[in-house]
């Protein structure tokens, strides 16, 4: 699995020799989804979920808070680095997001949004069907920028990242006895899975064409998680993990039947589920010391803003942690997914 995992990034790592100094592997980079992607479109919302103050983006460029959940990069970013980009795709609801800043992408992902619009709702999150009403308003100022053909080309060769459904159990399946009562778990998957599917095909049907998904991670090893649904112990919560790991199962079937209806499109499923998994459970053999807590404060339950820069016990070095707070991985994690993430996305972009 490592072995075959560096082979397609030295495979990939020839392939952007070849564009050293030249043009990005692909045109442009569009992403959607929730906390995990967002880059700072919550900062713009009346929302509690936001992550735009320190000690969030402490060792980002210029130590700035953006917006993003982390100390650093998000697996996203790496991503962008990695297909030769010089700069991320801007949160789209930044105010200095029009024009020629589109060229290159923008990102539409807002923190606590999820499949299932009404989780989005609860937190005054970017639904995803509005997400995609923000794309298509881009599409429009892509064709001013950049003129019908060009704008034409941009959208079918660009890459499409969608990286949601932690938030629909997280924060509302298991906390939402209106859900948790009347829908089975598996009634719920199927539910959220048939907006995943309308998803894929609204941005196929607006011309995407490579599209990534990642999978559910390990949800039951989230710090807060433990916390919340561990009845006390310090393990991962198992039935959290085999819910994802079954969500993940329908997720492949339902993108294998996208694939077969949906001419000409490439999708690829990100699995972040067996790397998270094992950061997580062997995190000394992976260079970490630490992925039971986060680093901001206690590292037990703070997240959005209950961390910030009176929370008592945050660590000095996030580097030696798998999360950076309760329910967000660190930019060192991130580093480790985004170069699985690489591997599995060759077929993409070749
Ligand atoms: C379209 O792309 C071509 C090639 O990159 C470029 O020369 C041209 O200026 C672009 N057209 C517009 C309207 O931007
Ligand atoms: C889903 O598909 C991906 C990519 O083909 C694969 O790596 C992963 O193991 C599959 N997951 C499940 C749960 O079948
Ligand atoms: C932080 O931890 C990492 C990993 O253990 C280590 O390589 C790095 O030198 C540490 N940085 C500081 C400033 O101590």
């Amino acid at each position: 699995m490592a072995y075959s995992s560096s082979c397609l990034c030295s495979l990939l790592l020839a392939l952007l020799l070849n564009v050293t100094n030249a043009q990005p592997l692909v045109p442009a980079f569009f992403i959607f989804g929730d906390s995990v992607v967002d880059v700072g479109n919550n900062n713009h919302k009346f929302s509690v979920v936001k992550a735009n103050f320190p000690p969030y983006g402490r060792d980002f460029e210029n130590h700035y808070p953006t917006g993003r959940f982390c100390n650093g990069k998000l697996a996203t970013d790496f991503t962008a680095d990695l297909l030769g980009f010089t700069s991320y795709p801007p949160a789209y609801l930044n105010l200095n997001t029009k024009g020629n800043n589109l060229l290159n992408g923008a990102n539409f992902a807002s923190a606590a949004s999820g499949y299932y619009k009404h989780t989005a709702k609860l937190y005054n999150a970017i639904p995803l069907s509005q997400q995609l009403e923000y794309y298509k308003e881009c599409q429009n100022k892509l064709v001013e920028v950049a003129g019908q053909k060009n704008a034409s080309s941009i959208i079918s060769d660009a890459l499409y990242l969608v990286s949601a459904g932690t938030s629909d159990f997280i924060q509302n399946y298991y906390i939402n006895p209106l859900l948790n009562k009347f829908y089975t778990i598996d009634r719920f998957s199927d539910t959220i899975l048939q907006s995943y599917s309308d998803f894929i095909q609204s941005l196929h049907a607006l011309g995407a064409r490579r599209i990534g998904v990642t999978s559910l991670p390990p949800i039951g090893c989230l710090p807060g998680a433990i916390t919340l649904f561990g009845s006390k112990s310090n393990e991962c919560v198992a039935k959290l993990n085999s819910d994802a790991i079954s969500f993940n199962k329908k997720l492949n079937t339902t993108s294998q039947k996208l694939k077969n209806m949906l001419p000409g499109l490439k999708l690829v499923i990100f699995d972040i589920y067996q790397p998270l998994y094992d950061l997580v459970t062997k995190h000394s053999q992976n260079g970490f010391f630490e992925a039971r807590k986060g680093c901001c404060g206690t590292g037990l339950i703070e997240t959005s803003i209950l961390c910030n820069r009176k929370s008592i016990g945050t660590c000095a070095n996030a580097s030696e942690y798998v999360f950076w707070d309760s329910f967000h991985p660190t930019e060192a994690a991130n580093k480790v997914l985004a170069n699985n993430l690489v591997a599995a996305g060759v077929s993409l972009i070749s």
